[in-house]
């Protein structure tokens, strides 16, 4: 199949992407946290395909992006306070996750669970696209299951090339990470999987919301997806805190030296306080300045190590504060051993 990549315009390619979704086709859209793998959530043999395409198990729910709140009434029972959560964060980067109305989206879509995750982006391709196919549409992340989320149209191209009709290219997505998760569904309202919207955020109207994805006792969290290995590069991925980010490479770089390898490449990513030490000739990636920028860029830094073929990947550790949380919810699992 062959895959066309189109840019954004309002007037060009709705007509497109949206008569592709209706015919359950599956078509990769920009959102202002990363891009989308999309297809007709009502419609489970074009859902099947998104787990074919991503290689991703089957246990993992989708979430259903819609444009009106509507739609989410529709699709899910809506209380009052997620009616407020709504009126306040969307078209946002915050996923509700709702007591699915029964015998409407299949089970393909839902994981098998009785909830459902609704969420209405905030980027104009992916609003106008899902205004003009007038669908609720189930989209994971566009990746291959496991490799870290796509933050350009170019990156859904890498993984997805000849496997999908359609990618429309917004540009970088803003935010760079997945949206907040946020179970409204349970008797105590709890986030599944941290984003750029955290607790503070939230406080208003959930004072006390738990700041953790982990569940009291130490349980494993209720996004089926936060238990599998993701976002990692082909490298393996050390992190250590940006003072000590100069020695530990140093070190790194003789034992791989000492393993054999006659010039060990590895990449850096870190802020300018980690770069701090480590020459210009280095394979470095400048995560940013700020969180907000370090959460844009995390994504494109991953895939670049694997660009350069790096043997090792070193990662500055950020605080677990704010945006910090969900930073290093995406750096640990990187990091994690598979
Ligand atoms: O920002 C985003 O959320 C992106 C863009 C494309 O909207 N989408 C995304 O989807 O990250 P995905 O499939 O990569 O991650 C969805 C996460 C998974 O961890 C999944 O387990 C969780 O949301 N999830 C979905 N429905 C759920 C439900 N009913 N209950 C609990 N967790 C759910
Ligand atoms: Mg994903």
């Amino acid at each position: 199949m062959e895959t066309r990549v189109i840019d954004y315009f309002p007037e060009h390619y709705t007509g497109d992407a949206a008569r592709l979704l209706a015919g359950g086709q599956l078509v990769a859209f920009p959102t202002e946290t990363v891009y989308g793998l999309g297809a007709n959530a009502l419609n489970a043999e074009a859902v099947r395909q998104i787990y074919l395409t991503k290689g991703r198990p089957a246990d993992n729910p989708l979430i259903v992006h819609i444009y009106a709140e509507e739609q989410a009434e529709q699709l899910a029972e809506v209380g009052p306070l997620a009616r407020r959560i709504m009126q306040d964060f969307w078209p946002g980067p915050l996923t509700l996750v709702l007591p699915a109305r029964p015998g409407i989206l299949p089970a393909v879509t839902t994981g098998g669970l009785n909830t459902v995750g609704l969420r209405m982006p905030a980027h104009p391709a992916a609003l106008q696209l899902l205004r003009e196919s007038k669908l609720p549409v189930a989209a994971p992340s566009a990746n291959l299951s496991g490799r870290p989320s796509p933050t350009e149209a170019e990156h859904v191209f890498h993984d997805l090339q000849g496997k999908i009709p359609l990618i429309i290219n917004g540009g970088e997505c803003l935010a760079g990470l997945e949206s907040t998760v946020l179970d409204l569904a349970s008797p105590v309202p709890a986030i599944l999987r941290p984003g750029v919207i955290t607790a503070a955020d939230l406080a208003d109207l959930l004072p006390g919301l738990a700041e953790q994805t982990r569940l009291p006792g130490g349980g494993i969290a209720k996004a089926p997806g936060m238990k599998y290995r993701h976002y990692a590069p082909k490298a393996k991925v050390l992190l250590c805190p940006p003072e000590q980010i100069f020695t530990t490479y140093q070190q790194c770089y003789q034992q791989l030296l000492n393993e054999g390898k006659s010039q060990p490449r590895i990449a850096v990513l870190a802020s300018m306080q980690g770069l701090t030490g480590l020459a210009a000739a280095e394979h470095c990636f400048l995560l940013g300045e700020n969180l907000a920028q370090v959460a844009q860029n995390l994504f494109a830094a991953l895939r670049w190590t694997d660009e350069i073929q790096a043997d090792l990947v070193l990662a500055e550790r950020f605080p677990e504060q704010g945006l910090g949380i969900a930073i290093m919810n995406r750096l640990n699992k990187a990091a994690a051993e598979q």
